[in-house]
Formats: C-alpha cells, sequence, structure tokens
C-alpha cells in the first residue's frame, strides 16, 4: 500500500492486489452489545450486488424493537461508573488504534466486500475507502487524551472550569455510497470523545459495517458501546431519529430525509442534530487556468465513483474564451472509460447502487434531452445486466434545466457557459445547497476573492475532492448542520459543563 496521498486523480497508481474472488460474507446479524442477534421481527432483507443484480446474501432485519434493545445496551455502556465511562482517555485512544490495525489485517477482504457490495471500482475501494477509513480512526485515536476543558477567571470568589464531557448516546445514519468512510467518520469521533453508538447502515450496503462490528468486540470495547442495526430508513432509520433516549443523531444523505430527521428530534426530545447532505457543487474555470489540470480534476469531480459524491461538481462553469476547448477535452476524457463489473481488473466504471438511483439518473437525463441541452456522449444505460449508466457529458446547460438544478448522483456532467467573474459567483451561489465548490485560475487574487465569496463548506483552488481526516467537511445551507472530521468534529459530540466553586480566597 502506497503511502502517497490519495486523490480521485491518482487511483489505480502502484501496486494493487487482487480481489478475494468468491470471499464468503460472515456477519449478517444485528449486533448488540458485542453479541449477534436475530431481529425482534424474525424478518431479514436481500442484499444486492449492483453490477450483476444478484443476491449476496440475507441480512436481518431491524426494526423499532430491535433500536430499542441496542440503544438501552448502548445507554447502560454510558452509565456513569460503567467499564466505558471510567476508562483512561488514552485507552479509548488504543482501542481505536487497535481497531484500526485490526482493519488493516482484514484490508483486503473488507475491500472486496465493499466493491461487491456498493459497485465500487476495486482499486478505489482498496486505496481510497481502506485507507481513508484507517487513517481517519488513528486521527480520531490521536484526539482522545487531548480533549480538554478550560479553567475560568470568573468574577467573584469562585473557581470556574468547564469539562468537556460527551453526550450520550449517538445515533448514526449512514448512506451507501461511501458506506466504510461513513462509518468510521461517524464512530470514530463519537468514541474517541467518549460517547456510544447507536450505527444504521444504508439498506444497500451493510456488510461492510457488520464486519467491522466483529472487529468492535476483537479490538476490546467494551458491550454496549458500539451497537450495529441494518434495516430500512422509515423503519429503524426513524426510530433512531425520534427515540427518547438518543442523545444526537448523525445523518449523512439526502436532503427530503435530513429534514425529516430534524423534524424527528424537534416532535421527540431536541436530541442534537447534524447533517451531511446532498449539493450541487460548482466548480468555476477561467481562461487563464492550467487547462490538463482543469479538464482532469473536474471531470474526476463529478464522474468519481459514477457521480455517486455528496461533492460531485455537477454544476462546471467554463469562461467563454475557452469554453468549446474545454468541452472537447472533457468529452474526450469521458469516453475514455472501461465499464463493468468493479472487481474485475482494468475497469474504471461500475454501476449505480440500486434500480430507484439507476432511473433516477435516467430520468434526468431525459429532462437535459428535453429542456435543449446539447449531448455529447452517453445519454443511457449501458449492458444488459446490473445498474451500469454512459458517462454522459452535457454541454450548453443553463442555469433553469433540471439537470443544472437538482442532485443527478449519476455520472453525468454538466457544463455551462460565463462571462464575468460577479456573473459566475451569483450563478454559483443560487442554490439551496452550499457543499463545495471549486475555481481554476492562476490568478491568486480572483482564487481568494471567490473562494471568499462562494457559499460552501469547501473551496477547492485548482484541485478538487481534496479531502482529509484533518480537514473539517460539511455544509452551508441545505446541505446540512455541523461539521465532521478535523478538530470541528469534537465539538458536534461533546457537552460543555461549567462547573464552579466557591473559594474562600483569591489570586490572580
Ligand atoms: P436517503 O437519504 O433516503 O438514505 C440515506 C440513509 O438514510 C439510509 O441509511 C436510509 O436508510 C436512511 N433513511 C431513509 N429514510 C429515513 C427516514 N425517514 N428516517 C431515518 N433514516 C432514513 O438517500 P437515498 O434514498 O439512498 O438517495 C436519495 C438521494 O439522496 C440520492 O440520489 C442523492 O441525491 C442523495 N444522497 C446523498 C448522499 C450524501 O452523501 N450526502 C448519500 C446518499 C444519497
Ligand atoms: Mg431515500
Amino acid at each position: 500500500m502506497s503511502s502517497k496521498e490519495k486523490t480521485p486523480t491518482n487511483l489505480g497508481e502502484g501496486n494493487i492486489p487482487a480481489p478475494l474472488f468468491n470471499c464468503k460474507i460472515q456477519y449478517t446479524k444485528i449486533f448488540i452489545n458485542n453479541e449477534w442477534h436475530d431481529s425482534v421481527s424474525g424478518k431479514k432483507f436481500p442484499v444486492i450486488n449492483p453490477a450483476t443484480e444478484e443476491k449476496i446474501c440475507d441480512v436481518e432485519e431491524g426494526d423499532k424493537e430491535d433500536v430499542d434493545k441496542a440503544v438501552k445496551a448502548a445507554r447502560k455502556a454510558f452509565q456513569i461508573g460503567s467499564p466505558w465511562r471510567t476508562m483512561d482517555a488514552s485507552e479509548r485512544g488504543r482501542l481505536l488504534n487497535k481497531l484500526a490495525d485490526l482493519m488493516e489485517r482484514d484490508y483486503l477482504l473488507l475491500a472486496t466486500i465493499e466493491s461487491m457490495n456498493g459497485g465500487k471500482v476495486f482499486s478505489h475501494a482498496y486505496q481510497l475507502d481502506l485507507g481513508f477509513s484507517v487513517r481517519t480512526l488513528r486521527y480520531c485515536a490521536s484526539w482522545a487524551d487531548k480533549i480538554q476543558g478550560r479553567t475560568i477567571p470568573i468574577d467573584g470568589k469562585f473557581f470556574s472550569y468547564t469539562r468537556h464531557e460527551p453526550i450520550g448516546v449517538c445515533g448514526q445514519i449512514i448512506p451507501w455510497n461511501f458506506p466504510l468512510v461513513s462509518l468510521v467518520w461517524k464512530i470514530g469521533p463519537a468514541l474517541c470523545c467518549g460517547n456510544t453508538v447507536v450505527v444504521k447502515p444504508a439498506e444497500q450496503t451493510p456488510l461492510t459495517a457488520l464486519h467491522v462490528a466483529s472487529l468492535i468486540k476483537e479490538a476490546g470495547f467494551p458491550p454496549g458501546v458500539v451497537n450495529i442495526v441494518p434495516g430500512y430508513g422509515p423503519t429503524a432509520g426513524a426510530a433512531i431519529s425520534s427515540h427518547m433516549d438518543v442523545d444526537k443523531v448523525s445523518f449523512t444523505g439526502s436532503t427530503e430525509v435530513g429534514l425529516l430527521i430534524k423534524q424527528a428530534a424537534g416532535k421527540s426530545n431536541l436530541k442534537r442534530v447534524t447533517l451531511e447532505l446532498g449539493g450541487k457543487s460548482p466548480c468555476i474555470v477561467f481562461a487563464d487556468a492550467d487547462l490538463d489540470n482543469a479538464v482532469e480534476f473536474a471531470h474526476h469531480g463529478v464522474f468519481f465513483h459514477q457521480g455517486q459524491c455528496c461533492i460531485a461538481a455537477s454544476r462546471l462553469f467554463v469562461e467563454e474564451s475557452i469554453y468549446d476547448e474545454f468541452v472537447k477535452r472533457s468529452v474526450e476524457r469521458a469516453k475514455k472509460y472501461t465499464l463493468g463489473d468493479p472487481l474485475k481488473p482494468g475497469v474504471q466504471q461500475g454501476p449505480q447502487i440500486d434500480k430507484e438511483q439507476y432511473n433516477k439518473i435516467l430520468d434526468l437525463i431525459e429532462s437535459g434531452l428535453k429542456q435543449g441541452a446539447k449531448l455529447e456522449c452517453g445519454g443511457g444505460p449501458w449492458g444488459d445486466k446490473g445498474y451500469f449508466i454512459q458517462p454522459t457529458v452535457f454541454s450548453n446547460v443553463t442555469d433553469e434545466m433540471r439537470i443544472a438544478k437538482e442532485e443527478i448522483f449519476g455520472p453525468v456532467q454538466q457544463i455551462m457557459k460565463f462571462k464575468t467573474i460577479d456573473e459566475v459567483i451569483k450563478r454559483a451561489n443560487n442554490t439551496h445547497y452550499g457543499l463545495a465548490a471549486g475555481i481554476f485560475t492562476k490568478d491568486l487574487d480572483k482564487a481568494l476573492t471567490i473562494s471568499s465569496a462562494l457559499q460552501a463548506g469547501t473551496v477547492w483552488v485548482n484541485c478538487y475532492s481534496v479531502t482529509s481526516p484533518q480537514a473539517p467537511f460539511g455544509g452551508f445551507k441545505m446541505s446540512g448542520n455541523g461539521r465532521e472530521m478535523g478538530e470541528y468534529v469534537l465539538h458536534e459530540y461533546l457537552e460543555v459543563k461549567t462547573v464552579t466553586i466557591k473559594i474562600s480566597e483569591k489570586n490572580s
């Protein structure tokens, strides 16, 4: 494994072993109290390989009763005096590092499952998802014993200090596009701060999370600290967000469900809510940019993982004078793909996650055609099985078209034209979303002016999609609330308690 930082533009470089063909799925049950449980209802649900549309296995289907059991276990593990609450903070860090060690041991297996279950190109799963997950856990591990309150000089003869305490039981609802990365982005920060968790993986992709559950137990986390309940959103997911004994919920997924999660919190116990939602991120290319670099980053910005990224650069604004050349090069780049089973070497694009997403994307492509965008390449399904869609590029896209407004979450690039800086800033911000943005220019002043003006949680200059555990990530506007990762995420998993003590004398 190369230690070189991986970005979507350098994946596939270096030695990558073959996946574990015919690997057997070992863990398919509900994980509560470090034990495996059948669902209370007795129901199971099928998990599908999106490249073949074949069933991989059945998984126990968690619902409200199972969530109740998991929350009880998490609450007990959080009680004052419990092994978890009395553990040294440094020991929490050691456990997280141990979990990272075990993920490194099972690297190939986890990368294979992630690819097979999520339709993810194997080399990407191996290099990016696994590498990033392990580094995230180690980053969180190193925070565990560095979370500190303050002593505060309040008025009067008092001594005041703050404790940064864990919030309690955290519900964590996860999407299918980055099942493993999203899992560690949720559990890493929650656990380093000393919380306990009830996780619901996405119904499409529960398998790597369940394997990680087995590693949680092997690492030695006390029972009840991490509980994983696979199941559907409106049942198991809603049971978490409306639960009276869940103290916080962290959700990644659609804006539509993000709204429901906040409502559920408001109608139940005002649990803390952090949301990482969709986007329609602008990527702005000026005529003075390094064109090869801009074409490559803008391309990966939207086509990476079949376009199923919240940060997808799905509104590409290109300055008028280079527009035609940029479109030409982008189309050449998009035509270079080999589609197929993502476990096979040489395949660069896998399937979309499921039929629902596949239909949504095809419908949006259709709307682009109807609303007058120019189809430069692709535009339809690929192959006779699996949810594959041809890499698609639209030019002559205008702001009012659905493809320019709605999150597509597919391999579809929209290229628009602009003339002036003021115009492009206004157009880039003209959306309810505000997750990410890209700027390509050699002019530093222009880059700084525009990065200040853009309403987005992350702005990349002369690059795109570069994320790292040390950097905070999250959205402005309807792209979310709160931040994940970086030091900032700690605030999302801690309560601040002020303790004030009367003293007989005080000196400065
Ligand atoms: P979704 O938001 O429905 O699903 C994400 C997670 O939320 C899953 O675990 C799901 O089971 C859960 N969920 C669904 N309904 C819920 C409810 N009522 N209460 C609690 N949890 C619930 O996303 P979906 O339907 O898979 O995709 C729809 C669109 O959302 C995509 O086309 C894409 O535009 C966007 N999306 C954005 C993601 C991101 O990374 N920000 C990830 C996945 C989807
Ligand atoms: Mg949904």
